[in-house]
């Protein structure tokens, strides 16, 4: 799938999944039936817990006014309709991330404070940068309006956009239907949130074993190796200080005062493998080669 390609680095960024937009205890507007009549929020979950097993970055992105809207413009209809209301306003538990959606403490919260999509004004294009993302895989709400500005905003920052459509909903099933067939084809891979799990489940977006130095697995007679432990030898001239290896195991891979990997050799002991995989998949210097 385009934007799981070799050397990428996807991000799941879920876009305006708020109580007052999407969660039928807070909001009423038809774009919240919407959401429940597509289960977005169970898909969401279940796809961003993929995501954080991979080692991937999770955002949520909000919208929310201060009080009295300070500051956010009135320039067009969707937003005199959000002041009108006055309901989504920061702090507030109509502009809360939806209740039953999961927030995991690694997970990246981007806010804004006016406008009508993500990129716009706020520091997620420079935090995907500094992740090392250039895959962004979309979900949420709104079909109509929210997603395709990001994935317009996303495409002309240089990311590839992925949709996983049964994660995202618009205000009638026919906006939807129309967007999700005619218009974002043209900006993204327009998917379904299996066939992107199915993604992370191959790893093709990570090195190859010879980019990562992995070692073959044996094969069928071969001599043992003389010590079958796997090593992280991490190329210090590479490491730009990303940090990604120490977040996926603090245990395995130490940093030096400046955030730059210590060590340029880590033993991996029996059972971390699949995590030491996940550190070597996650810099985004390719800096780490697992032997
Ligand atoms: Fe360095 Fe890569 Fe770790 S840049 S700090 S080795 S994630």
């Amino acid at each position: 799938m385009k934007g799981f390609d070799v050397h990428t680095r996807p991000a799941l960024v879920i876009s305006e999944c708020q109580n007052e937009i999407t969660n039928p205890a807070y909001g009423s507007e038809p774009l919240v039936q919407q959401a429940v009549e597509r289960d977005i929020i169970t898909g969401i979950n279940t796809l961003a817990a993929a995501f954080r097993d991979h080692g991937l970055p999770v955002v949520h992105c909000t919208v929310s006014a201060r009080p009295g809207f300070e500051g956010f413009p009135i320039n067009c209809a969707l937003a005199a309709k959000l002041k009108k209301t006055n309901l989504l306003i920061t702090g507030s538990v109509h502009a809360a991330i939806h209740n039953d959606l999961i927030v995991a403490n690694t997970d990246i919260i981007s806010e804004r404070h006016h406008g009508m999509s993500p990129f716009s004004g706020t520091d997620l294009e420079m935090t995907l940068r500094g992740l090392g993302v250039d895959t962004v895989v979309l979900v949420g709400v709104s079909t109509n309006i929210a997603l395709p500005g990001a994935a317009t905003e996303a495409v002309a920052r240089g990311f590839t956009v992925v949709l996983a459509e049964d994660c995202t909903a618009g205000g009638t099933t026919e906006t939807h239907r129309m967007q999700v067939t005619m218009h974002l084809p043209l900006l993204a891979t327009v998917t379904k949130s299996a066939a992107v799990r199915g993604e992370l489940e191959a790893g093709t977006y990570r090195p190859t074993a010879s980019a990562t130095g992995a070692a073959a697995a044996p094969g069928p007679g071969s001599s043992p190796a003389p010590d079958d432990g796997l090593t992280a030898e991490i190329d210090l001239g590479k490491c730009s200080g990303h940090a990604r290896c120490f977040a996926a195991s603090p245990d395995l891979f130490d940093l030096d005062d400046s955030g730059y990997a210590l060590q340029a050799e880590v033993r991996i002991p029996p059972g971390s493998e699949d995590i030491a995989q996940a550190a070597a998949a996650a810099c985004p210097e390719r800096a780490i080669a697992l032997r």
